[in-house]
């Protein structure tokens, strides 16, 4: 029976919010035989790198959220600017009006991003982030008289978003299983892991090997019909997959050769995740067409995100044959004052030393890490900045994924949790991306967290029956 409209739960009351859950609300991600019958761990508050659960526990929050709650929890003057700007101005529309926030944001982002990316179409997050820069390729080239060059190139194991375009472009394990997709417009490429190369091949060669199959897929389907590539520069849920070197900057010029658009996918790489404003220019020596971004550039304070688009391509439409034609796309939330307000903030925490903090700490991050591949489960541990992905396997010659237990994930993450560390299980996978302010002894702590926990879920797997050790 559903509850009634005045029940009343207190955060905390786990039972009863957990019940509530079941009977109204829908989760993301759900399988059909729990969908609208499904409560998951409640978060009462957070602090710093910490979350409280609804027992009580203090728990490291291993993934920032979902990637993006860079400056750490509870931070007073983020608050305060949410505040501020909502009594100043909550909100305007940006079909008649502009206010001055996303104004002022646009202009530093565009001193932040590399070559001519100057302006910023503003969104909700990173799927709708996504889908605009997609929109806008296909606007482009209608404008510009070439309305069959719209193909849209991405590579298995990637991930961007939720709407229908965006998430068709995904290339994940059980993305596609259920769900429709735009398959038609899209072609996929062969996932950049160096982990998972054909045996017997350097990287220097599966990277040669990598490129060729894009320059193959050019030429086969033909550069007049292919708009864009799309790339995370390092792949984020898929397991955080740094490309081998190189790689990016091959797939740019292949797009600069071919007039494709270089699309970067920075919604988790920017604000900080790699010690930068944006990843593409400052780690990677590339500088695409577009970047769009969300997540980290409020902390995950309001829902925000947003293109950053090159000022050439903008004149190009500007100087078309068409200046009547209309990008007939937008948010009511695209320029929120409040969000642009307190991602005008959050770029003052970052550049007032948070930056420079991820950057010192993440080498002493990704080495302490590390130190987990002596765990026979543990086939690789492997990022880059503040973001990492501990990879179990079965038998270490082979490398396969744990077959007889695709949740092994989840083993670890319910370890994890009893000992105060959240993560993030991905099927055998577990990614970690904390806060940008977590310190040295934090980091130890995560790392005997996660060393006790695969441990404890190998001893389990063994007792199971489900693995030999
Ligand atoms: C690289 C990347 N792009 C896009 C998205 C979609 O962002 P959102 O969930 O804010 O719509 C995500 C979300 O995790 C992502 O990791």
């Amino acid at each position: 029976m559903a509850a009634k409209r005045e029940e009343v739960v207190k955060v905390g009351e786990d039972e009863g919010l957990a019940a509530l859950a079941r009977q109204h609300l829908v989760q993301p991600w759900p399988v059909a035989g729990e969908i609208g019958d499904e409560a998951r761990g409640g978060i009462r508050s957070g602090e710093g790198i910490y979350v409280i659960d609804g027992e009580g526990r203090r728990l490291i929050d291993g993934p920032a959220g979902m990637w993006c709650v860079n400056a750490g929890h509870r931070r007073q003057e983020l608050a305060q600017v949410l505040y501020d700007q909502a009594m100043e101005l909550s909100y305007n529309s940006p079909w008649y009006t502009m206010n001055e926030p996303s104004v002022a944001l646009s202009a530093r982002l565009s001193g932040h991003a590399p070559g001519d990316l100057s302006h910023v179409f503003y969104t909700t997050g990173g799927s709708s982030a996504v889908e605009t820069a997609l929109r806008f390729m296909q606007f482009a080239n209608n404008v510009r008289e070439r309305p069959e060059k719209k193909l849209i190139v991405s590579r298995q194991g990637g991930y961007h978003g939720s709407t229908y375009l965006s998430a068709s472009l995904n290339g994940r394990p059980r993305d596609h299983d259920w769900m429709d997709s735009a398959t038609d417009q899209v072609i996929k490429l062969t996932c950049p892991n160096p982990f998972r190369r054909p045996a017997g091949m350097d990287e220097a060669a599966f990277c040669d090997m990598l490129v060729e199959e894009f320059r193959d897929v050019i030429a086969a389907r033909g550069a007049e019909r292919i708009g864009a590539f799309i790339a995370e520069p390092v792949m984020a849920s898929g397991g955080v997959i740094v490309p081998p070197a190189g790689y990016l900057q091959r797939m740019r010029a292949l797009c600069t050769e071919n007039d494709i658009l270089f699309i970067a996918d920075e919604v988790v790489t920017a604000f900080g995740r790699l010690g930068s404003v944006f990843a593409s220019k400052e780690v990677f020596g590339i500088e695409p067409d577009m970047i769009t971004f969300a997540k980290g550039v409020t902390s995950g304070y309001f829902p925000l995100g947003g293109v950053m688009i090159s000022a050439r391509l903008l004149e190009d439409l500007r100087r078309s044959n068409h200046s009547e034609a209309m990008f007939a796309h937008g948010l009511t939330y695209s320029s929120h004052p409040i969000g642009c307000a307190v991602a005008l903030k959050n770029l003052d925490i970052l550049e007032g030393g948070l930056l420079n903090h991820a950057r010192g700490v993440s080498e002493y991050f990704q080495s302490s890490l590390k130190r987990l591949e002596d765990l026979p489960l543990v086939g690789e541990v492997r990022g880059l900045g503040l973001m990492a992905c501990i990879e179990c396997v079965a038998d270490r010659v082979s490398n396969n994924p744990l077959t007889l237990d695709l949740e092994v994930g989840k083993r670890i993450d319910a370890h994890c949790q009893e000992l105060g560390l959240l993560v993030r299980p991905l099927i055998n996978m577990c990614v970690m991306s904390p806060p940008l302010t977590i310190e040295r002894p934090q980091i130890d702590t995560m790392t005997d967290i996660l060393h006790t926990s695969i441990r404890r879920t190998m001893d389990e797997l063994v007792r199971e029956g489900l693995w030999k050790g």
